[in-house]
């Protein structure tokens, strides 16, 4: 018999305890082996739990536990969990965790630790809620080089911008109904201003690039500025509005970047709707694969998490994933300034001769929405760097307002 003890019984938490016992069978049958949950801790009180004689609120009492084979962390946050985990593995038990704050910022030391001690340290959950993603790319690794992941990799963000979209719902409405879902994150800020998808396409390009990338070193945008009419601009342009998390790697180079974009509708992402995320991995020898599945919410996240409670306990499952530890005082990423692209520029009143004078009248398109105002403005740039766009912008502001401005991610 291997027991396990689950960590926090939050949304993922309480999931993960409720599918373990739906599906025990399965997870035997797959693990080869019986299986059991002895502990959930919580701070909490949870007294008319069927799982009530389970509740610890001493982590030591698990530590100290030789019967616990497998600690799944699902506390979130940084505070006690990097404690828990390091001190689990170091004991020799194996964690899997869906804490992407945590794995983005200490991942290749924990993996370090898990090889050193012989077990495993999984995070299926931690990128993709349910889509199974981590594992399969990490078995393609060996045959393939990975050159770009470009994805929606936060559910609670795509939820809000389908909502505003398709339904006409204010930000702070969806917002509202993504926690209600459980999707966001204990503090929503994470979510809407893109650190939560910092954190997933840090890990991914992590494994992918066989290097520690930090979140403080990749630029990231959130999509609190994006308005209705930006979408309406976006889909007479044939696009949709999306945050997108980026990860590259051209000539030794290493682009990564969070930020919302148009995305042309002939890319599989622009179709990807309310809490689904999806990825798009492009391979030197397999060329383009895409993940597409549900994003966030308890159910798709505990199953991620029990996948890989069960792959921890399995025989003949290579039990360590690998990248280089790296120093966060070194960052290897280009500057996102150098980086060019074709931008939607929205001014609140705006002269067309002024708008050929900054931005020249080669390559620009002029786009249009219902209900504009007549002195409204939108158009698409010619391909610019970044840096060419902010110098435009700031003599563009001499004449008009900027009310909207977005990248066009090709
Ligand atoms: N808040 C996250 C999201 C939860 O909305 O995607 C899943 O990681």
């Amino acid at each position: 018999m291997s027991k396990i003890a689950v960590l926090g019984y939050g949304v993922v938490g309480s999931g993960t305890v409720e599918v373990f016992y739906k599906n025990k069978k399965n997870l035997e049958q797959r693990a080869g082996r019986d299986l059991d949950i002895k502990y959930i801790l919580d701070l909490r009180d949870f007294n008319d739990s069927p799982y009530a004689d389970r509740f610890v609120k001493d982590f030591e009492v698990i530590l100290k536990d030789p019967e616990v084979e497998v600690v799944a962390e699902l506390i979130g946050g940084a505070t006690f969990s990097y404690d828990f985990v390091k001190q689990s593995l170091l004991a020799g038990k194996s964690v899997v965790t869906s804490n992407k704050e945590l794995v983005a910022q200490k991942g290749a030391e924990l993996l370090k630790i898990a090889a050193e001690k012989g077990v495993s340290f999984f995070f299926e959950a931690s990128v993709g809620g349910g889509i199974p993603l981590i594992r399969p790319l990490h078995q393609c690794l060996p045959t393939d080089v990975v050159t770009e992941i470009k994805g929606i990799l936060n559910g609670t963000t795509n939820f809000i911008l389908s909502k505003m979209f398709a339904e006409g719902m204010n930000f702070g409405d969806a917002l509202k109904m993504a926690q209600d879902f459980g999707y966001a994150e204990r503090n929503p800020e994470a979510d809407v201003e893109g650190h939560d998808t910092c954190r997933k396409i840090c890990i991914l390009a992590s494994l992918c690039f066989g290097r520690h990338i930090f979140p403080a070193h990749v630029h990231t945008e959130g999509i609190t500025n994006i308005t209705l009419p930006d979408m309406e601009y976006a889909d007479n342009f044939k696009c949709a509005v999306k945050l997108i998390g980026w990860a590259k790697k051209e000539k030794g180079k290493l682009i990564v970047m969070v930020f919302p974009a148009f995305i042309p509708s002939d890319c599989q992402l622009s179709t990807v709707n309310d809490v689904f995320n999806a990825v798009l991995v492009h391979g030197e020898a397999r060329g383009e694969v895409l993940f597409y599945g549900k994003g966030a919410g308890k159910l798709p996240t505990a199953s991620a998490v029990l996948s890989d409670i069960v792959n921890a306990l399995k025989d003949n499952v290579e039990k360590s994933m690998f990248w280089e530890e790296s120093c966060e005082n070194e960052n290897p990423i280009l500057n996102y300034k150098d980086m060019t692209h074709r931008f939607y520029v929205r001014l609140k009143s705006a002269q067309a001769a002024d708008i050929f004078k900054v931005f020249g009248n080669e390559g620009i398109e002029f786009i249009h929405r219902k209900n504009a105002l007549e002195e409204e403005k939108a158009f698409i740039t010619d391909y610019l760097t970044e840096r060419e766009f902010d110098e435009k912008c700031a003599d563009i502001e001499k004449a008009a307002e900027i009310i909207g401005k977005l990248r066009v991610f090709e």
